[in-house]
């Protein structure tokens, strides 16, 4: 045994490239690292609930809440202050308010827009994003118009979204961001924002939304999920990549300023590739689903979740996202 051992270190092998040597101190890895997540790389999202000094935990996504306006706005202060520089903010529904066309979503004083004009008061310098679509708003949890087939119907969908942008920017929006997968939502948005005088305002657009299963825990924070069929006409096939190269490159034609890419971390390939294929920055959505199953292995004892979450979220950075959505933007940033 002892013998084995000596023979061991006499016999270098006759090495003369070793990576090994750049990574052989703290400092060294630091030198030679590719890819850092800063905090302004995150984007928050928030969900709003109608109210006052109310917050309301939700299943499935532990230290994620539902927040009345006037505490939303102190939790945007944080993420300002912790060097967060944009959050999405995305309003839960009282049940008496939806109908089929979503109407809510047009009403000019809705929670929605009373809170972007609250938090662009507050917290100026913040970027505000808004998930435009209209599953929040419907009774039956569709992103779109439902006609006597039950089929979503694209074009009429399309002129609901692009008021709601409208009136999303008059409240004050900086950035729309169309979660729908309608075509030609882009374009029509593009131009009325135009014809109102937005030049300003931003789109980005979900340009390639999966028809996932990780969606799970953000329908039951919005209550919003479709009480029939599923979202499959509209949301992508997971079996597809090239379809999403088709999808981002329209957004791009029709006038998209950031194309935004969902669920991220299973799908780190299309991240990469679309982020080859074009010159416009390129986001990634690490869904609820996502974070729920960090968080659930971590509340096991099962895995360190800080340490996962950083490293998916460095990992979907180095895929090719120049920023994040993530509900867990605070956590990480405060640990950055
Ligand atoms: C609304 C919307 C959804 C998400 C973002 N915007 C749900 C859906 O399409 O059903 C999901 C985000 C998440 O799971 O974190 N269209």
């Amino acid at each position: 045994m002892s013998r084995d051992i000596e023979c061991v270190e006499e016999k270098r092998l006759d090495l003369l490239l070793r990576p090994r040597r750049n990574r052989v101190s703290a400092a060294v890895r630091s030198l030679v690292r590719e890819t850092e997540l800063q905090a302004s790389d995150l984007v928050l999202p928030l969900f709003v609930l109608e109210g006052r000094q109310q917050q309301q935990e939700i299943k499935g996504m532990p230290e994620v809440f539902r927040f009345t306006p006037d505490l939303l706005v102190r939790e945007v202060e944080k993420a300002y202050q912790l060097g967060i520089r944009a959050v999405d903010l995305f309003a839960v529904t009282d049940k008496q308010l939806k109908d089929p066309e979503g109407s809510y979503a047009l009403c000019r004083d809705n929670l929605l827009f009373q809170t972007i004009a609250w938090v662009k008061r507050e917290v100026p310098e913040m970027c505000v994003m808004v998930d435009i679509a209209l599953d929040p708003y419907t009774s039956h949890g569709h992103d779109g118009l439902v006609n006597e087939d039950g089929e979503i119907v694209n074009d009429a969908t399309v002129h609901a979204l692009a008021k709601m942008s409208v009136l999303a920017a008059e409240a004050g929006a900086d950035i729309v961001a169309p979660s729908d997968m309608m075509d030609g939502r882009v374009r029509s948005i593009r131009c009325a924002l135009d014809a109102e005088g937005h030049h300003q305002v931003g789109i980005l657009s979900y340009a390639a939304k999966y028809a996932s299963a990780l969606y799970g825990p953000f329908r039951e924070a919005l209550h919003s999920a479709p009480s029939f069929g599923d979202k499959k006409s509209y949301q992508m096939d997971p079996a597809n990549v090239r379809e999403a190269l088709r999808e981002c490159a329209l957004d791009e034609q029709e006038g998209a300023d950031m194309l935004l890419i969902k669920p991220a971390l299973p799908y780190l390939d299309v991240i990469a590739k679309v982020r080859a294929a074009t010159q416009l920055p390129v986001g990634a959505y690490h869904v609820s689903g996502e974070y729920a199953m960090v968080k659930a292995a971590a509340a096991q004892g099962w895995i360190d979740g800080d340490r996962v979450m950083q490293e998916s979220l460095l990992s979907i950075k180095r895929a090719g996202a120049d920023f994040i959505l993530t509900y867990a933007a605070l956590q990480v940033a405060s640990k950055l």
